[in-house]
């Protein structure tokens, strides 16, 4: 896919994760719950296999609550991990989240042993929020600009609460392509890096065959007739909607795109999550068929090649 998302910066950040898992007692992973397994880190799972893990729903004001639930169940089968689903306007969100990292590691407490925990996501997902709710004041930095590196950083909840707060940070290969243009769709990637009409058509092939309802009540299109249209119908239709034009009344096709991804991103189409675990486990095994049928043709021309020179 045409999105390239993987600057120098976030080689440190990984960097940065690798030497703080060391020392911490535990880890947070704050999702996003319109696409949680999208926004999951492949890597962070390899990496701190051995830690207790508690996965956090976040944005879950503008997720599909009935897929937000089958999503806890999923994380919650895993071994040693617990999940809970979690918005910035929830008051009690810092405190549910304090308290689950709590019952994650009961024998750390007391300042001889705090519980070290380190919080990981990708950016723009919420992070900064959770942690200024946690802390009780805004001290954590918060920006809508994905991809912008902070230095890691130590936050003392309590005596015995230790916060270690890393990078935002994307991964350097996504397989599931579906998975990629969530995130793009989310609003993870940085805006200079992906075409934003490709990912507002790829958001609308999802939304009018899974949520065709909320796409045509938002835009007023009339029921029978957008049933059957095409994602590029869509995009002009919304284009029309919202006075995305040009001179002779031509579309703008990529004022049109913004608007739907913007839209989508401040839920004024609805509860919308664009995954279920059911159609997660079949995206990844896909993926991993065509990773390994590349694999081997790769290793089919190596050895053609090693063949002729000899
Ligand atoms: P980050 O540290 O992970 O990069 O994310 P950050 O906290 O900066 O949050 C990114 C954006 O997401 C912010 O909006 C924030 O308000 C919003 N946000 C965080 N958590 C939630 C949530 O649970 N629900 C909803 N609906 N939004 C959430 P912003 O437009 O950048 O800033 P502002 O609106 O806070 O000024």
């Amino acid at each position: 896919m045409a999105i390239q998302w993987y600057p120098g910066h976030m080689h440190k950040a990984k960097k940065a994760i690798i030497e703080r898992l060391k020392s911490v007692d535990m880890v947070i992973e704050v999702l996003d719950a319109r696409m949680p397994a999208s926004s999951e880190n492949p890597l962070l799972g390899k990496l701190s296999s051995d830690k207790p893990k508690l996965k956090i729903l976040n944005k879950q004001d503008l997720a599909d609550p009935e897929r937000t639930a089958l999503w806890l169940v999923e994380f919650q089968s895993r071994p040693n991990t617990n999940a809970i689903a979690l918005d910035a306007s929830d008051r009690q969100a810092a405190q549910k989240l304090i308290a689950a990292c709590r019952a994650l590691v009961p024998n750390r407490k007391g300042v001889d042993k705090p519980l070290r925990v380190m919080i990981c996501g990708i950016p723009n997902v919420g992070k900064s929020t959770l942690i200024n709710g946690m802390l009780g004041k805004k001290s954590a930095k918060t920006g809508n600009e994905p991809g912008i590196t902070k230095a890691e950083q130590r936050l003392f909840l309590a005596d015995d609460f230790w916060l270690y707060d890393t990078p935002g940070m994307l991964w350097p290969k996504i397989i599931v392509e579906e998975g990629g243009y969530n995130l793009a769709a989310g609003g993870a990637v940085g805006r200079n890096a992906l075409d934003e009409e490709t990912v507002a058509l790829e958001l609308i092939d999802y939304l009018r065959r899974h949520y065709l309802p909320q796409l045509q009540e938002r835009y007023q299109a009339d029921k029978n007739e957008s049933s059957h249209w095409r994602d590029e119908q869509w995009l002009e239709w919304i284009g029309r909607r919202r006075g995305a034009l040009l001179g002779g009344g031509r579309i703008n096709y990529q004022k049109a795109a913004e608007n739907t991804l913007t839209d989508f991103r401040d839920g004024h189409i609805g509860r919308i999550t664009l995954e279920t675990p059911n159609q997660w486990e079949q995206w990844l095994k896909a993926a991993q068929r065509r990773e390994a049928e590349q694999k081997a043709e790769r290793e089919r021309r190596k050895a053609e090649r090693k063949g002729k020179a000899v």
